[in-house]
């Protein structure tokens, strides 16, 4: 790791009012094409659960996942930030278990950590700033408890979400993903924060904006409506694997010397 050359979150939190991309990535390789495509800001997500592990929500991912594909992301990468997600139950409890996993992910080359919550999470993302270890929020959908609370609905109340934003910036967070909130709600949290907002499902007024890969790339079959599919390589693998299949089954591959 070259952590000298990679972008910081201070420089994150000058973008405001610039429009910027956000991927998530897995792996070193991925990671690599972000890199390359001009995305120089990497989300190591928890949907790791689902689009890699094949897990059916994020609650199953442990930190040691999250240190491992952090890892990869950052080996694979030489320039960009990389934001590495504390998984669902490394947090909650108190702020030295949010501090040690923030640790372990910083120990792993991530640049910053991301949580879920906004108001309940204040206190948390506070301690783990103090620890010098820069912050990420997540407010909106929180997909880590979305099962207790409304599921996956679009998020409108605009006095409840404007206080979560409020909350994080204030406990020092660098910057804060909106999670399928309301178009004009987040217009309007974009215009009133000093850091910037990164949408998901969430309009285009944010300053930047995130895709999980697997859904943007067509790898993942249960994408939600709002993410573009950039490309389908699960249809493209299939039919290269097709193709090797028969011409092993053919004779013709390995060619005879
Ligand atoms: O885990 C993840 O990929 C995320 C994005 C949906 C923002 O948190």
């Amino acid at each position: 790791m070259n952590s000298e050359r990679r972008l910081t979150s201070a420089a994150i939190r000058t973008r405001k009012g610039e429009r910027f991309p956000v991927m998530t990535a897995y792996d070193a390789p991925f990671a690599r094409c972000a890199e390359d495509a001009g995305i120089d800001v990497l989300l190591v997500g928890d949907s790791l659960g689902m689009v890699v592990l094949g897990y059916s929500s994020t609650a199953p991912v442990e930190l040691v996942d999250m240190v491992r594909h952090t890892g990869a992301v950052v080996r694979g990468t030489r320039r960009a930030h990389v934001i590495a997600d504390l998984p669902f139950a490394t947090y909650e409890a108190s702020d030295a278990d949010a501090v040690r996993a923030s640790l372990a992910l910083v120990k792993a080359g991530a640049g910053s950590v991301k949580l879920e919550g906004g108001v309940r999470s204040a206190a948390r993302i506070a301690a783990i700033v103090s620890a010098g270890i820069p912050v990420c929020a997540h407010i909106g959908v929180l997909p880590q408890t979305a099962a207790n609370d409304a599921g996956f609905r679009r998020k409108s109340d605009a006095e409840a979400l404007s206080g979560d934003a409020r909350a994080v910036e204030a406990a020092g967070a660098f910057a804060v993903v909106l999670e399928m909130v309301d178009a004009a709600v987040s217009a309007g949290i974009t215009a009133s924060l000093g850091i910037p907002t990164i949408g998901i499902g969430s309009g285009p007024d944010c300053d930047a904006q995130v895709l999980v890969l697997h859904d943007a790339l067509g790898l993942y079959a249960d994408a939600p409506p709002f993410a573009k599919r950039y490309a389908e390589l699960a249809a493209s693998a299939t039919e290269a694997l097709k193709t090797y299949a028969g011409e092993v089954r053919a004779g013709t591959f390995p060619v005879r010397s």
